[in-house]
């Protein structure tokens, strides 16, 4: 397929996979009252230490969780993204870390209530935008 983007995909003719599994967790930190908030303002430090204390007890081979700076979805935050896959989520709590540690990494299934999309917009941008 080609959109003018160039093809990204996974090839046959690229090396294995290093990770199975390679977790960024944004933890970026804006000034209080920034417009777009921040993931660090959300708790997002604390939920990816958990995720990477919980990937360790459970054993997880060959998964990497690391810490981003802004993966610019600020206003969806905390938000992790997991490739090679490409799969966003949106995660508040550690049983949102849990279950993305059990249904995602574990299973290989995903968590279709905390999924990012890619045209995903916060409530309050999507409120505005109607009342314009
Ligand atoms: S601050 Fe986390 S995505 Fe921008």
């Amino acid at each position: 397929m080609s959109d003018g983007m160039g093809d990204y995909g996974l090839r046959q003719e690229d090396p294995p996979l290093y990770y199975q599994a390679h977790v960024f967790c944004c933890t970026n930190e804006r000034p209080a009252g920034h417009p777009r908030g921040c993931c660090r303002g959300k708790g997002a430090e604390r939920l990816r230490n958990y995720m990477k204390a919980r990937a360790k007890e459970l054993g997880l081979k060959d998964v990497r969780i690391n810490t981003a700076g802004c993966l610019d979805r600020c206003e969806l935050g905390p938000t992790m993204v997991i490739y090679p896959e490409g799969v966003w989520y949106s995660y508040s709590t550690p049983a949102d870390i849990d279950e993305i540690l059990q249904t995602h990494l574990m299973e290989g299934r995903r968590v279709e209530r905390l999924l990012l999309q890619p045209d995903a917009v916060p409530d309050e941008m999507e409120a505005r935008n109607r009342s314009a």
